[in-house]
Parts: C-alpha cells; structure tokens; sequence
C-alpha cells in the first residue's frame, strides 16, 4: 500500500515542472528499501543514495551473516527509529579499564563518539552515563560541544553489599548528561584501579546508555562486557537540523526545504539541539514527512478510546462515542457521565409539561364553571333581565357577581344570617363602599323556587315606591339566584306588634300609620302594571320597618303578576295560614282581593294584638278572623280588641277600622274593597287619630315622632330619644339581627 502510494507520489513530481520540483524536498524513490534486518527505516532515514534526507543515512549491512541497519558507516548499529517521538535507539561500545594480569598493568579501551554536524544529539531525557566497577571513576566529557565534563566513581568494600537494581555508587555509579550534547568521550582516572583487588574482577566499565532498560545486577561486576556484547543501547534525539531553521523560518523560507510535507501535520521546534520534527496532527497517523503521509487514524481500533457501553464512531481526524440514552460523553475524562443538560432539560420539560397541564386543567375548570355560571344565568331569566336593564335606561339595578356576594357576606358567615324564610335564608351583606345589603339566597333548589326568585327579582326590579323594599340588585351566576335588597334595620311589623310588650309601646295611631303605609305600598303593586302585580303573602312578618318606622313591603317570592289568562292559575297554594284568602283556596285563583283579605288579618291584629292563629288556644278560637267577625255579628267588638286600644282610642277610630277590616275580611272576593280604597280609608283614620282632641296615649313623643314625616333630623331624634325606654337591654327596640324578610 505504502509503496503504491509512494509510486504515485513520485509520478507526480515528475509531472511538476522542474522549478517547483527544485523547492521541493528531496523524496525517496519507490525503490528505495524501508527495512533493514527487520527494522523499519521510515523517511527521512533511508538506505541507499536519494533515499534519505541528508544526515539520515542507513547503511544495511551484513553482519554475522544477517543484515542489519547501521549508522555512522557501519559503527553503531541502528536498533529503532521512533517518527513520533523523534528518537532512535543505537549501540554504544562499552568503554573497559580491565587488569592485564600477564603483563601486570591496567588495559583502557574508551570509546568515544562525534555527532557533530549530524542530525543526532544525546538523548538527555533517556540516557545516562553508567558506570560498573569496585575501584572505577570514568568520566565523560563533551570537550568541543557544551564543554560538559564529568564522572561518577563505583567501589566495592565487600561483594555481599552489592544489590540488584541498586545502581547508586556501591559497584554501579549513574550520572546524568546534559541537554544538547553532541560529542562523547569516556576516559578512566587511573588513581583506580582493579589491580590490587582482582577478587572483585578485573575490569572497570563504563558507558552512556539507555537507563530505563539497565538493571543493575552484581555479576555484572565480572562481566559486564560480556554480558551485553560490549554494546549497549543509547537513545539519540534526531531532528531536520539543516541550517539550525525553527518551525517558523523554515515555513517560511520559499527556497529551502520544508520537511513537514503531509497535510494534517504539525511542525514542532526541537527540544535537543536546533532544528524542528513534525507530527501528524491530532487524529492521523503516518508519516508526516511524506507526501499524504498522516492519514486518518481509526481511534476505534483502539479499546480505550471510548468507555466501554459506548459506541465508537471513526471520523476524519477524530472520533466520536456515543453513550447509552441519558448519558453524555466526557471527553476530558473519557467517561460516559449522566447527561446532565439531558436530565435538567427533560426535568424542565417534564415540570413545565405538570405546570401547564395544571394550567390547562385550571383553565378548563374555570371555563366550566364560568359555563355553569353562564348557564345559570340563563336559566334565571338572567337574559331577559339584561334585556330589560338594556331596554329601560338608569335602572338602578346591578348584577352582582358570586365573588362580590361571598366578599360582602364574608362567605355566608352564620353571624351574617339575619334571617330563615320559606324561600330562604337572609343574610346581612357590606358591600365594598359600606353599603349595608339583605341578601336573599334560597335553601332549597328546585324549579318553582327558582322560577319565583326569577319573577320576584323582574317585578322588583321595576318597583320604585317608598313603602316597597328597593331591590338593588342579583346575582344569577349561582345555582340559585340571589337578591340583593337595601337593607331594612328595624325588623318587622310582627315584631312591632306580636314581640313581648311590644304592643303597649308602640301607640295605637302608630301602627295606623305603619298599615296605611303598607297599605300604599301595596296599592302601588296593584296599579302599577296591567295585569298587576299581586303580592301573594301578605302578612305583618312580611312588612319591614325602616330607620324611621316607615313599612316597607317585602317579600315577593309568592308574587306573580296576575294572570292574564285562565291557564296561568297558580296550582300550588302559596302564603301563609290565617292570612290566606278563603275564595282564593277554593278557586286556586289569585286575586288583588286575595291580598286585600290577608291586609285585613293584618288590620285585625293591630286591632287585637293577637296573631292570627293561635294553636294552643281552645279551638274555636283558634283563628282570629272568626273569632273577630263573630264579635262583629254580636256586637262584641270590644272583647276581641287590644286592652291598650279598648277605652283609648276614641269610638269611631275604632269601629271605623273594624268596619274596613270586615270589609277586607268578606267572603266574596268581589265585595271587598280595593287597596286603593283601604289606603285612602287609612289615611282619613290616621288624620282621626292625630285630631288634637284625639286621646294620647303616655307616649306622646313617640307619637309625633312615629307619626310625623320622616326627615333626618327627626331620624336623629328617634335614636337619641328612642320611642322605647331602653334601660334594659329586654326594652330595646327591634334588633336588627332579629328582623328578617321573606318569612
Ligand atoms: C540521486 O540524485 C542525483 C541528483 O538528483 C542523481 O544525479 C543520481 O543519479 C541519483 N542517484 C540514484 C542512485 O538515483
Ligand atoms: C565499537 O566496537 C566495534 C568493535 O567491537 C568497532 O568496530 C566499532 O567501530 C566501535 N564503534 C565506535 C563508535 O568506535
Ligand atoms: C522499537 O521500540 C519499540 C518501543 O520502544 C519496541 O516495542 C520495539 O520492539 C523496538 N524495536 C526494536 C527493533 O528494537
Ligand atoms: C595482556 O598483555 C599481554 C602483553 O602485553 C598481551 O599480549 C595480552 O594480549 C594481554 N591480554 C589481554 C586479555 O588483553
Ligand atoms: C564480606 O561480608 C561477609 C558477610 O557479611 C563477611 O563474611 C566477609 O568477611 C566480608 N568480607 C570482607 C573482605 O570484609
Ligand atoms: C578523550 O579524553 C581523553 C582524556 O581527557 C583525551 O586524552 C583524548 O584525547 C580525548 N579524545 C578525544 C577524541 O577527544
Ligand atoms: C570486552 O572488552 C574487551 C576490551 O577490553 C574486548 O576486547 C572484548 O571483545 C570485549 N568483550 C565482549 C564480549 O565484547
Ligand atoms: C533558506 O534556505 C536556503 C536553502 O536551504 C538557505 O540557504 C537560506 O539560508 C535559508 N534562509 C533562511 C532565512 O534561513
Ligand atoms: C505526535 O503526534 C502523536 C499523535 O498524533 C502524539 O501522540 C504525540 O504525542 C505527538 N508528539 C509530540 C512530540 O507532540
Ligand atoms: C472527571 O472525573 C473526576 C473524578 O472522577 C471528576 O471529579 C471530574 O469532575 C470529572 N470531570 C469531568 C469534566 O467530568
């Protein structure tokens, strides 16, 4: 292969036209022999004329009947040539001191050697001057080179005291030679010699060698001249050492003869003498001074080139291992190490992979229930509200959203609740801005409640009256929706009239003008719209007291508008017991005279004081309207009458409301009279009441107060000069958190 290749090189140098060929260095001809004895001769060393670069010359010759390769015309045997490291190995004569025992004198035979103006220096690295014997100093000297002069002295006091591998002065003595010598002379001090000693033997020897392959070994004392041959190896460093040119210069130098001839070489400066070697770059091998000489190395072939798991991938001046999944390749340590880029990275991945799955589900559950909320607005005539809010401008009405609600209840704290309806609880809200709200909220979810929130919230809604509790907003997000009300303080009329004592407190014109207002309020529902809107549970539970004793109509879940059509009767019977309206029971049909029966329970009770069921008491007594209206027919109106009222109240007041009560109280819906007419009745009794002869009661002041029209500073006035006598927490007025509304 290589001689192929050398064939081909040299055919094209005999193409090239003889100026560029002249600049070129000399290169061997395919002929030329590249083994000698079994020793590789690679260029520059050559055997033979125009074979070598000058200086390298091997002369292979015939020795003892074999061939082997010699330097210096035949003087020093050539045992290796390394290109790589720039070193040969050669023989070097062993220098004898030895005693002539026949003719009784010492006998010298140095050696010495001239490498001047040859390419080859001693090397310093490998070599050193060695010397053998019981009573020798040699020294070694490189008089005309570095002027390097020196010598080592062995002796012997007793055989047994030599040791093997021991070469440190007892019958072995080893000294180290300086860099860059080129010139070798051995000389013996005769002051020692072996004469009087011959015990020990009869020679003193002395060498520059090799020193890694020398063990010392104590026969050697006898016959180290035999032993090797008389030669021993020595190391010489070679190096293109014409002109004394570094890498550099002779780059550069157009007409001189640049050794490092193969691409993919590398030119390094001698490190022994002047001059410069190549190499093959990192990754080739070959021969460097040759044409192409570096090639490609297949690292592969060699087992410690990749860790073992690894697989070993050849590349054009490299290679590549490639690790098992997870694991990279460490090329400072040749190792397969954990990928530790691959396991962060796939970490990363992996969490952001968690992080956005959980945000991918979030959002999902998110969208969800924004879904639900969205459907549930629906459901809850949430779109027709809309509509509605749309179509008639600046009504005061907001649609709360759930989280709002949550914030303003505190999350529907129990100390919140400030009231349990048939239709839900009642929880006291504070809105952002300190605005005090009642939210409604239904306990129990099924198609009718919500249906009644949804017709509660759309007639409210449109309701703007003084005596009917504002409805500020909903909330239709929810499963079931919520209302939110302005916040009524000061309980209800029940409370007013039924609460402990309550009734001797509060003057009889009072609660006159607290039902004339109720009564207002709901004449408005009755006219407001065509078909009306009826309120469907009337009831003194049900009229709430403001900051000034003003009734406010509340309570809305049984209402619906009246029915313009027969199918629309409500099926399922709605209010409460002893208010509800007898017609109304049996037809199922709900009337604006159905509300004006149950306003006359209520008048009935501020008459009487009493509830209008009682279900301990005997039972014909039970209900208050027969009870009354049995009176009535007797005459006996004062036995059923309130014992503050009964002697106080002056005569006409009296029977003048009992009078609208039996009206109210007809069986037959049709005779009854409207709420119009009870409001109007009301108000010409409650001028009757505050007529200056009319008789007051004790409470004069609270009279004037609850009577009179609310202002603020009368507002003031009733919480500094409160119509109750609150000495004892028992008197207190209404309590805020008692009231409730839906009852
Ligand atoms: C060596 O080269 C020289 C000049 O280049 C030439 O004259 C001589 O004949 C060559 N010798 C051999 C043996 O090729
Ligand atoms: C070494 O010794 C041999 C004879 O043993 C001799 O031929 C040769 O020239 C010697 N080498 C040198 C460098 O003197
Ligand atoms: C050349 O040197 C190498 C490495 O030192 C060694 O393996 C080889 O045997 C040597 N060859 C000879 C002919 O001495
Ligand atoms: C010893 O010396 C004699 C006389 O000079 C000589 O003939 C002989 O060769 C020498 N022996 C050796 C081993 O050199
Ligand atoms: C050398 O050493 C051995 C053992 O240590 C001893 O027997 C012998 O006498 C010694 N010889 C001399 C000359 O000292
Ligand atoms: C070697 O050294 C010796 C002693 O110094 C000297 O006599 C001899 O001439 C030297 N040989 C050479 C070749 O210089
Ligand atoms: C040992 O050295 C002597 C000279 O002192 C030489 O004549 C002889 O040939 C050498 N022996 C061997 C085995 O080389
Ligand atoms: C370049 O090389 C030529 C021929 O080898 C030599 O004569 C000359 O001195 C060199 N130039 C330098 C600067 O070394
Ligand atoms: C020459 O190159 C080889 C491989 O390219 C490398 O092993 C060696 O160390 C290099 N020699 C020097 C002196 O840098
Ligand atoms: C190489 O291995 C050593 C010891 O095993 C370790 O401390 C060092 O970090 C490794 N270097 C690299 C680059 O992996």
């Amino acid at each position: 292969m290589e001689v192929l290749f050398r064939q081909l090189v040299f055919g094209l140098l005999l193409l090239l036209p003889a100026s560029q060929r002249s600049t070129a260095v000399a290169v061997p001809s395919p002929q030329c022999q590249t083994q000698c004895g079994g020793v590789e001769i690679p260029f520059p060393f050559g055997i033979g004329a125009n074979c070598s670069l000058a200086g390298f010359s091997v002369s292979c010759l015939v020795r003892d009947g074999v061939s082997k390769p010699f330097l210096g015309g035949g003087k020093f045997e050539l045992l290796n040539i390394s290109l790589i490291h720039g070193t040969l190995r050669k023989t070097n004569n062993i220098s004898t001191y030895c005693y002539n025992t026949s003719s009784r004198s010492m006998d010298t035979r140095p050696w010495w050697f001239s490498a001047r103006n040859s390419p080859f220096r001693f090397s310093d690295i490998h070599n050193k001057f060695t010397v053998v014997g019981c009573n020798t100093l040699a020294y070694i000297s490189d008089d005309t080179g570095t002027g390097y002069q020196s010598g080592c002295v062995s002796t012997c006091r007793n055989l047994s005291d030599l040791a093997a591998g021991s070469c440190s002065g007892m019958g072995c003595c080893q000294t180290a030679i300086p860099r860059g010598m080129d010139f070798y002379n051995v000389s013996f001090n005769s002051g020692f010699d072996t004469s009087r000693i011959s015990s020990f033997g009869p020679c003193g020897y002395a060498v520059l060698m090799e020193a890694e392959t020398f063990s010392f070994s104590p026969s050697y004392i006898n016959q180290f001249n035999s032993t090797n041959n008389g030669r021993t190896p020595v190391i010489m460093d070679w190096a293109i050492r014409e002109n004394s040119m570094s890498c550099e210069v002779a780059r550069l130098n157009k007409t001189g003869t640049y050794a490092c001839l193969s691409r993919n070489s590398e030119c390094m400066d001698s490190t022994n003498g002047p001059g410069y070697r190549c190499n093959c770059s990192n990754g080739y091998q070959g021969n460097p001074y040759l044409f192409d000489g570096c090639q490609d190395y297949n690292e592969c072939k060699d087992r410690s080139s990749c860790p073992s798991g690894s697989t070993c991938h050849n590349t054009i001046g490299g290679y590549r291992c490639s690790c098992r999944a997870g694991r990279k390749f460490s090329q400072q340590n040749k190792t397969c190490d954990p990928d530790t880029g691959l396991i962060i990275g796939v970490t990363v991945g992996f969490l952001a992979l968690v992080i956005f799955s959980f945000l991918g589900y979030f959002i999902i559950q998110r969208r969800k229930l924004n879904k639900i909320k969205q459907e549930h607005f629906r459901q809850h005539g949430g779109v027709l509200l809309f509509e509605r809010i749309r179509s008639e401008n600046g009504l005061a009405f907001k649609v709360f959203t759930e989280a709002e609600l949550i914030q303003a209840t505190n999350n529907y704290d129990k100390t919140r609740i400030i009231g349990r309806g048939g239709h839900g609880t009642v929880y006291k809200g504070i809105l952002k801005n300190n605005t005090p709200i009642a939210i409604k909220r239904c306990a129990l979810i099924d198609e009718r409640q919500k249906k009644e929130f949804g017709q509660e919230m759309l007639i409210l809604s449109q309701i703007n009256h003084k005596n009917i509790v504002k409805l500020v907003g909903c909330c239709l997000e929810v499963e079931v929706p919520m209302l939110v009300y302005e916040f009524i303080p000061n309980g209800t009329l029940y409370e007013l009239i039924h609460g402990r004592n309550r009734a001797l407190q509060v003057s009889f014109s009072s609660l006159l003008r607290i039902a004339h207002e109720a009564a207002e309020g709901l004449s408005f529902l009755h006219s407001y719209a065509s078909p009306p809107i009826l309120h469907g549970d009337v009831k003194t539970a049900n009229i709430l007291l403001d900051d000034n004793y003003m009734a406010k109509v509340s309570d809305f879940g049984a209402s619906i508008l009246a029915p313009s059509d027969n199918e629309q009767y409500v099926t399922v019977v709605q209010g409460t017991c002893g208010y509800l309206d007898p017609e109304y029971m049996q037809t199922c049909k709900l009337t604006d005279k159905s509300d004006v029966y149950s306003f006359g329970v209520i008048l009935l009770e501020v008459l009487t004081g009493q509830v209008p069921l009682k279900l301990n008491g005997p039972e014909e007594q039970r209900s208050l309207t027969s009870n009354f209206l049995t009176a009535m027919k007797e005459n006996k109106l004062d036995a059923v009458l309130a014992r503050h009222i009964k002697g106080q109240e002056s005569t006409e007041l009296v029977t003048g409301l009992a009078a609208l009560a039996k009206q109210c109280l007809d069986m037959c819906g049709n005779n009854r009279p409207s709420m119009k007419e009870i409001a109007n009745e009301l108000g010409r009794l409650l001028k009757l009441s505050l007529h200056p002869w009319a008789q007051l009661d004790a409470e004069t002041e609270i009279e004037s107060l609850l009577g009179g029209p609310s202002t603020s500073s009368i507002e003031i006035e009733v919480t500094t000069t409160s119509p109750y006598p609150s000495q004892d927490g028992e008197n207190l007025p209404m309590n805020p958190m008692s009231s409730y509304y839906g009852r």
